[in-house]
């Protein structure tokens, strides 16, 4: 199978990260899906953003997300380090984002971030209001939230993110049920180097994608799409599609 692309926070190399035009320009390059960060606001907002905190991204003003309400983040222009070039960025709410995606074929990778049960089960309430359970992967490093949100619906895609050497992650992602590993994409070429374990192999005799993050140079790329992960998650999205079809192209599939 040809290598599928994700736009890590949209297509964040070319817009402010975590923003509707960084997930639009998502779409206009046709990637295959976009991973994103959410938290809840001190009002229950879902709001898409990567930081507990929205200093970096506002220039500086001191408010952690889930103690602030969603109108006074609404009045904060989210640009990062874009300048004016994009006008006021807002904060987005999940819900802009499911209406943005709605009726595309593209993934959405959730990144679960610090929250209660409650913060999952409305996370999940707003995907099937949106009847789009089936275009979502939940991702975290937090491993009990994914298996939080599995009890919450059993039949959603869960994925493991890791950045450790972990040993054997398809048997941990075997117990745990899991869809996908989403390992740092260090994880996989150290065990293949030093180990000649057959990372993607392995994973997939025991059902598990190989979704790596996050792979900006070319040449990481280009071996992550010749050996086979499932999907890439890139800040470049339209440099990743060059090179998938490149390889799928000369492996011919
Ligand atoms: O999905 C992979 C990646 O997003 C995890 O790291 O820090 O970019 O959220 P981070
Ligand atoms: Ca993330």
């Amino acid at each position: 199978m040809k290598t599928k692309i994700w736009a890590h926070r949209g297509a964040s190399a070319y817009a402010p990260e975590n923003s509707l035009q960084a997930f639009q320009m998502a779409i206009d390059m046709k990637a295959d899906g976009i991973e994103l960060d959410i938290y809840e606001t001190s009002d229950g907002k879902l709001v898409i953003h990567h930081d507990n905190d929205i200093k970096r991204m506002t220039g500086g003003v001191e408010a952690k997300i889930r103690e602030t309400d969603f109108k006074t983040l609404r009045s904060y222009n989210f640009n990062g380090s874009w300048g004016d070039q994009f006008g006021k960025v807002q904060i987005p709410e999940f819900k802009e984002v499911l209406d943005l995606f709605q009726g595309t074929d593209m993934k959405i990778n959730v990144e679960l971030k610090e929250g209660s049960i409650a913060y999952l089960q409305a996370i999940s309430q707003a995907v099937q209001a949106f009847q789009m359970e089936e275009q979502i992967i939940y991702s975290s490093f937090d491993h009990l939230k994914l298996h939080h949100m599995r009890k919450i619906n059993p039949n959603c895609e869960i994925a493991a993110l890791y950045a450790f050497n972990m040993m054997y992650p398809w048997a941990y992602g075997r117990m745990m049920n899991l869809t996908a590993l989403h390992p740092a994409y260090s994880m996989i070429y150290k065990m293949r180097d030093e180990l000649g374990i057959d990372y993607v192999k392995e994973a997939h005799t025991h059902g598990l994608q190989v979704n790596p993050w996050t792979a900006n140079k070319e040449g990481i790329i280009r071996y992550l799409a010749e050996i086979g992960v499932d999907h890439i998650i890139t800040d470049y999205p339209d440099v990743a599609l060059r090179i998938a079809n490149e390889v799928a192209e000369k492996q011919n599939i």
